[in-house]
């Protein structure tokens, strides 16, 4: 689906043309169509495809991907989780927010699996929402099953149910889908929707789960990782290949001010990556997007959690223009000029819905828009891409839409906002010690 570049472009779907101008336009990534805009990132590709196939085959795997602010974190993730879903993996993905962690006990646990579970996709539904597609799945698997080996589907539902109930959190977990299979089976709504409920991690109260579904537990902070590799079991149960578990903005982590809070994240992580590193999880995978700082910062950073340090230290053989993609941490070079120019050949080609004669730039006004943007903004025009991507296209629009007008008159009038880092503001280290008087260099080490 990459390749596209070495042959005859490829027509573009109006769907996925009017997704991919509107997002850029509004300064996101794009949810679809990234093959059609990508540049650049073969070899990272090809590492995480590796990835994917393992997954697949039973295995798990985390990565780390790592850039600098506006080189491309968001849209290498997007571009990931599309491709797992070609390859039949659920995938779910969150950025990381104040509100929205790996650990926590105030409830931002629950709210980022809550989040993770609101952006479920499959190749079948890849805007999200899929829960209710997926539990749905397993259900007329089972049912199909039944038939062909003439047995009742209550049975067979049990029995499949019943490989959850050995993992942690699992009999809970097992209960609620069955729940779900009554609803079904009974025509009653009610209970399948508050099966769907519990799944995504809505319930905030165990009493209210009890008394919707007869269950003691509800996802909470505790169990969110627990939760995820029983999700990535039922996924397999209901027929797709595993599942892809894709979290962004992990800065969030490095800027907790609580070095406990931080610490506490921090090994949530490090069982995330034992466990596919020791082959402890099946059919999942992570990829976290991140921050140089993030990684790095031997105070705040994933570094300063020895034990992740060891892990994720890079390969100190590969430098100097070589390269190990083998390794946990892929660090995503900023886009290049040429990659820039590319991409707005690219831009081009899809606003034009894949018809070259319906360019409405020649070659020579992509080189003008780019000596023009260079001249305005300077090199961060190709290293942090996102507003000059935006001029472009507001670029292409008004010419689309006052045809006879010179591009060449148009290009002076380009006005390109210069990006800054929102990351570059002060950290707020005063907020809430984690431990009453301790310094917080003490703390760093604190747990190792
Ligand atoms: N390989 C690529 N091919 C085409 N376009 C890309 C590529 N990488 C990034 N872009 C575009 O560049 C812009 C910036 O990328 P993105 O938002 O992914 O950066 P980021 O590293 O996530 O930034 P931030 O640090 O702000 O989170 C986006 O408009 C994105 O669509
Ligand atoms: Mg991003």
């Amino acid at each position: 689906m990459i390749d596209h570049m070495a042959g005859t472009p490829p027509r573009i779907r109006p769907r996925e043309r009017d997704a991919i101008i509107q997002s850029l336009r509004a300064g996101v990534v794009p949810r679809i169509g990234h093959q059609h805009v990508q540049v650049g990132r073969f070899e990272e590709v090809k590492a995480l495809l590796t990835d994917i196939s393992r997954i697949t085959d039973g295995g798990a795997g985390s990565r780390f991907i790592i850039g600098e602010y506006g080189s491309g974190k968001t849209f290498f993730l997007h571009l990931v989780r599309s491709i797992a879903m070609e390859k039949r993996l659920v995938t779910v993905h969150a950025d990381l927010s104040p509100d929205r962690r790996l650990h926590a006990t105030g409830g931002q646990a629950r709210s980022l699996y809550a989040e993770l579970m609101r952006n479920m996709a499959t190749r079948a539904k890849p805007d999200g929402g899929a829960v209710a597609s997926v539990v749905e799945r397993f259900v007329s698997q089972a049912l199909t099953q039944a038939r062909d080996s003439g047995q009742s589907p209550q049975v067979v539902i049990r029995q499949r149910l019943d490989s959850l109930s050995e993992l942690t959190g699992g009999y809970d977990f097992a209960d609620v889908v069955a729940k779900y299979w009554q609803g079904h089976d009974t025509g009653n709504e009610q209970l399948k929707n508050d099966a769907v409920r519990w799944l995504r991690g809505e319930f905030a109260t165990r009493t209210d789960a009890r008394n919707a579904l007869g269950v003691r537990t509800i996802v909470d902070d505790s169990s969110f990782y627990d939760n995820l590799k029983l999700l990535s079991r039922f996924v397999c149960m209901a027929g797709f290949d595993g599942l892809l578990v894709c979290l962004d903005e992990m800065v969030n982590l490095y800027k907790l001010a609580n070095t406990q809070a931080r610490n506490a994240n921090y090994e949530q992580i490090l069982r995330i990556l034992n466990d596919s590193l020791q082959g402890a999880a099946s059919h999942i995978g992570f990829v976290f997007g991140g921050t140089p700082d993030f990684l790095l910062d031997t105070r705040r950073g994933l570094y300063s959690y020895a034990a992740l340090q060891s892990r994720l230290a890079e390969n100190t053989f590969a430098r100097d223009g070589l390269v190990d993609y083998s390794g946990p941490v892929i660090r995503l070079a900023n886009l290049s000029p040429e990659d820039f120019y590319l991409l707005l050949r690219n831009l081009r080609h899809v606003q034009a819905s894949g018809d070259p004669s319906a360019y409405l730039l020649p070659d020579e006004g992509l080189q003008a828009f780019m000596s023009h943007c260079a001249a305005r903004v300077g090199d961060t025009y190709f290293r942090t891409p996102r507003n000059t991507i935006k001029a472009f296209l507001d670029l292409l629009a008004v010419l689309e839409q006052n045809p006879g007008q010179d591009w060449r008159a148009l290009l002076g009038a380009v006005t390109i906002a210069p990006e800054t880092d929102p990351d570059f503001e002060p950290l707020d280290t005063t907020d809430e010690p984690a431990i009453a008087g301790a310094p917080d260099d003490e703390l760093a080490t604190f747990r190792l």
